[in-house]
């Protein structure tokens, strides 16, 4: 039987607005996804949106349609910008679909049941945008410490779930697991911040709140929309509901991608609403970084005061999708904060994918092309030197490129990747191929100088079809590749000699970098 891999992306708010920032997780999850499809495992990549409570029902009305209306809108674009985006998901739920709301109630009813949720009252400070109540200590400078906006004082019957008493079984989850939840600096932000001053239990129900899943027994309340939105990891697989068969192929998650805001309910509250319902946990909470614009999660350059675009619906048309999916990958940091901008975009546009990749498939297949008739020429066995050399570069770099993508380190292996296409071009270099052409007698070592290039551009590219799908999978079409798996990645060895290699356009056009930055500029800030 295949492994399974079972990773998940949380699910959207629905009524905010796309950008590269909060695209960053679902590009994430893609590559993790599509690299472990081509490890030949079963993946499952969940996506969705988030459609209860407060701020969407004022959305929809500051929209002027009913909520319904208004969410159907909103997930069809998401929808289409994930297509944009070329981005793989197995599944997508939404918190309204009656399913996943059938199955909160019973889980609800369960929670209840087993005597972690009690009827009291609430009071505290609640952040309408954040959907969170906050108490006196919490706020900052008076305003909801996660986003800095006012907070109302807000009292009302409500249910609790008894966060409190899990406090102790959660440090222990993180003492003799160290890998549930990733990077490490997480674990210490959970326990300083939140663990140790100590755990209230959290308020599940709202009667105020008239857009939510309703309380089954008690239908006055509706759901707290953590509560809701949480289980859709399962519920999104049957949980809950007649055929769980989904549930039991897949669960425990292998990994849930979160922003770093948002590891408290996944490291925190999650686990111990698993524990009270006794189901297993997931293997992973990995809690990426933001990405900044200019210092911070707004989109103004630092240098000009200027809106950077950020917008992947005019970005991807000008540049591709794989070219966005690659500077996401490649320059923030995985784990920690990065900075973008247009500038930074556009440099690395040219240096890494005209320069490096393009350029590297362009002129080896024209070379294939004016010497062999664009056949792809037999190898003898490698013994010289700077053959050797190659050979082990690449080999060290698909190994370092597994390990990251064992650890999810998207950016470290994608650094690896591009080092694989370093390193032929460094090649090409040494060896000259042009100047062998020209010795006599020396069609067998063209021959494999060529051959050892094309298997160097066919083991990079298989590695890079999971972050650029489209580019790289064009180089491999060319190179007469269909298998769907990594196959023959430690030998060069993986190409048919005798095939004719298919014409390719080139994959990056090189950018002026300039009247480019000055058409962003222009277009974000019209
Ligand atoms: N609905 C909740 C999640 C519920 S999961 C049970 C939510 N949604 S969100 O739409 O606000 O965020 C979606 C993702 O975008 C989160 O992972 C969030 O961290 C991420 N990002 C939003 N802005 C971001 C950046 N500027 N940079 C990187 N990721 C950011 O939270």
């Amino acid at each position: 039987m295949k492994d399974k891999f079972y990773i998940t992306t949380p699910i959207y708010y629905p009524s905010n607005k796309l950008t590269l920032g909060n695209s960053y997780t679902t590009i994430v999850c893609d590559a993790l996804a599509r690299f472990n499809r081509k490890l030949g495992k079963d993946v499952m990549y969940l996506t969705g949106t988030d459609e209860h409570g407060q701020k969407i029902s004022q959305s929809a009305k500051n929209a002027g349609k009913s909520e319904k209306e208004y969410l159907d809108e909103m997930v069809e674009d998401t929808k289409s910008l994930w297509k944009l985006l070329n981005i793989s998901y197995d599944k997508f739920i939404r918190t309204t679909d009656d399913y996943h709301e059938k199955a909160v109630q019973k889980i609800f009813k369960q929670l209840y049941d087993n005597g972690y949720i009690y009827k009291g009252s609430y009071k505290g400070w609640y952040c309408t945008p954040c959907e969170s109540f906050w108490t006196d200590s919490q706020l900052k400078d008076g305003k909801c410490p996660d986003c800095g906006r006012e907070v109302k004082f807000q009292e009302e019957e409500a249910y609790f779930f008894k966060l409190s008493a899990f406090a102790d079984k959660i440090l222990n989850l993180y003492e003799k697991n160290p890998e549930f939840l990733q990077p490490k600096s997480r674990v210490n932000e959970m326990v300083n911040n939140f663990i140790k001053p100590g755990l209230s239990d959290l308020c599940v129900s709202r009667t105020s709140v008239k857009w939510g899943v309703p309380v089954d027994f008690d239908p006055k309340h509706t759901i707290y929309v953590w509560i809701d939105a949480l289980p859709n990891y399962i519920t999104a697989l049957g949980y809950g509901s007649d055929d769980d068969s989904l549930f039991k192929k897949y669960w425990p998650a292998d990994v849930h991608v979160i922003g770093k805001e948002i590891v408290r309910f996944h490291a925190i509250v999650w686990p111990a609403i698993l524990m009270a319902l006794g189901i297993d946990l997931p293997h992973r909470v990995f809690g990426h970084g933001w990405i900044l614009f200019g210092g911070d999660k707004l989109s103004k350059s630092k240098e000009t005061g200027k809106k950077e675009c950020i917008d992947p619906r005019v970005l991807v048309p000008l540049y591709s999708a794989d070219a966005i999916r690659y500077i996401l990958y490649r320059e923030i940091p995985f784990g920690s904060d990065g900075n973008y901008s247009t500038e930074m975009f556009l440099t690395r546009f040219n240096s890494d994918l005209s320069n490096n990749y393009g350029n590297l498939v362009s002129r080896t297949f024209s070379m294939v092309k004016k010497y062999f008739n664009s056949i792809i020429p037999e190898g003898e066995e490698l013994s010289q030197q700077t053959d050797l050399e190659l050979k082990n570069a690449v080999d060290r770099e698909v190994e370092n490129t597994m390990n990251y993508m064992e650890k999810l380190d998207v950016t470290k292996a994608i650094s690896s990747i591009m080092n694989i296409f370093t390193e032929a071009n460094t090649y090409i270099q040494k060896v000259q191929p042009w100047a062998v052409a020209k010795e006599e007698n020396s069609e067998t070592r063209l021959k494999t100088i060529l051959r050892n290039l094309l298997e160097v551009i066919r083991i990079g590219s298989e590695l890079l079809e999971p972050f650029l799908p489209t580019s790289s999978r064009k180089v491999l079409d060319a190179l007469n590749i269909e298998e769907k798996v990594f196959k023959n990645l430690n030998n060069f060895k993986g190409l048919e000699a005798g095939q004719r290699l298919k014409e390719i356009d080139i994959l990056f056009p090189r950018l002026d970098v300039n009247a480019e930055s000055e058409k962003l500029f222009k277009i974000a800030n019209q």
